[in-house]
């Protein structure tokens, strides 16, 4: 489907058509791109697929994992759908989700944690994960320093952390706060123990916020009291902004409070391009069998309605998802039941009402 013939659609018409580029993953991410496809179409959002391949899948098919035509595609419309994609551990090529952000700039992955599962372990909890995509100690810059026979005596790793960075990161975070209606960001590091690279990221920090000031509140918490209070009390946190490896962790914690990795998508964002993921993995253990939970591919694609200005269609598909879960219809066996993902998407599109809007 490379081939298409883009149009001139990307405006603030009512009538626009999104080009955007989808890419279905390996494992399971065939399936649950499938249903989230069916209920996209079935709730009328104007989209219109450029299907590409990554990951294992491309290695297969093309003999790399992440082929020219699809990074040509992704820079054509500017937006990408994308299903979890293995990398085999110990083999030949690099994280293609690394590479994708690398290519892109994606430098802010956004990570809304949000209860929607009536058994949840926490009810209610509504925040968001916006984490550095791009520095920190995942920049990778690491080495090892032999010492007498041993070539691995001491391994070093770069915390890389720039004004820059930490300033497009924060700012985002705010004017994301501000689009969004939410009144608190909070900037999460470790500025007392790592004074220079910690403490760069909260100085900055607290100079953007000032030019928030009156229109968004802000604070500042250390990383391990943040954990402990994520835990005891989720609702005292709105907006979260924070370095590469503290994001991390600190979303998959989030996730935790809502359900689990199978409710949690993800939004990887820059200047010129933005990428919309579920946040687990290919699921190797289940994949082929049709019983995977699409919720977090599903939510993914409603955070891109949102980007691309569709968030009535966005608003009645997570009101049709909610009524799914909250109704207990069509659980797949991870939340319990022994519903089928496509049975599971049939559920969500009975409960597709009319706008919302
Ligand atoms: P995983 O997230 O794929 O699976 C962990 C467990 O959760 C498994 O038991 C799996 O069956 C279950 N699970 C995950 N998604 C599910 C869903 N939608 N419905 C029901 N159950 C679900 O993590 P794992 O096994 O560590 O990684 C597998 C592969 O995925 C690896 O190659 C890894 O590199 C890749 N991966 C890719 C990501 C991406 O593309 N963004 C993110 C994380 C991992």
């Amino acid at each position: 489907m490379h081939n298409e013939t883009f149009d001139e659609t990307h405006d603030e018409t009512d009538d626009v058509t999104h080009d955007v580029t989808l890419l279905p993953g390996d494992g399971i991410g065939p399936e649950i791109s499938r249903t989230v496809l069916d209920i996209l179409e079935a709730a009328g959002a104007p989209i219109r697929w450029h299907e590409c391949v990554g990951g294992v899948t491309a290695l297969e098919t093309v003999g790399e994992p992440l082929p020219q035509a699809t990074l040509d595609s992704i820079e054509t419309t500017a937006v990408a759908l994308k299903g979890p994609l293995t990398t085999p551990i110990g083999s030949g090529f690099r994280s293609v989700n690394v590479a994708l952000r690398k290519h892109f700039d994606l430098f802010a992955n956004v990570r809304p944690a949000l209860t929607l599962l009536p058994s949840a372990r926490y009810p209610g909890v509504d925040l968001v994960i916006v984490r550095e995509n791009t520095e920190g100690l995942y920049a990778g810059i690491e080495h090892f320093i032999g010492m007498e026979n041993d070539p691995r005596a001491v391994a070093e790793s770069v915390m890389l952390i720039t004004r820059y960075g930490s300033r497009r990161i924060v700012r985002f975070a705010f004017e994301y706060a501000l689009a969004h209606g939410r009144r608190l960001v909070t900037l999460v590091h470790k500025a007392n123990i790592l004074k220079y690279t910690q403490g760069l990221f909260l100085e900055v920090g607290r100079q953007v916020a000032a030019e928030y000031e009156g229109r968004v509140e802000f604070d500042d918490r250390i990383v391990d009291a943040t954990a402990m209070q994520l835990v005891l009390d989720p609702y005292q946190f709105d907006v979260i902004v924070t370095e590469n490896m503290f994001g991390d962790i600190l979303s998959d914690l989030a996730a935790g409070l809502i359900g689990g990795l199978g409710f949690a998508p993800g939004a990887n964002l820059g200047e010129r391009a933005a990428i919309f993921e579920a946040v687990h993995g290919s699921a190797p253990d289940i994949a082929g069998r049709g019983i995977a939970n699409p919720t977090s591919l599903l939510l993914a694609s409603c955070l891109m309605l949102d980007h691309l200005g569709e968030t009535s269609t966005a608003a009645r598909i997570r009101a049709a998802l909610r009524r799914t879960l909250d109704e207990g219809a069509a659980r797949t066996p991870d939340i319990g039941g022994t519903a089928r993902t496509a049975e599971f998407g049939e559920a969500v599109i009975e409960r597709l009402e009319g706008d919302t809007a």
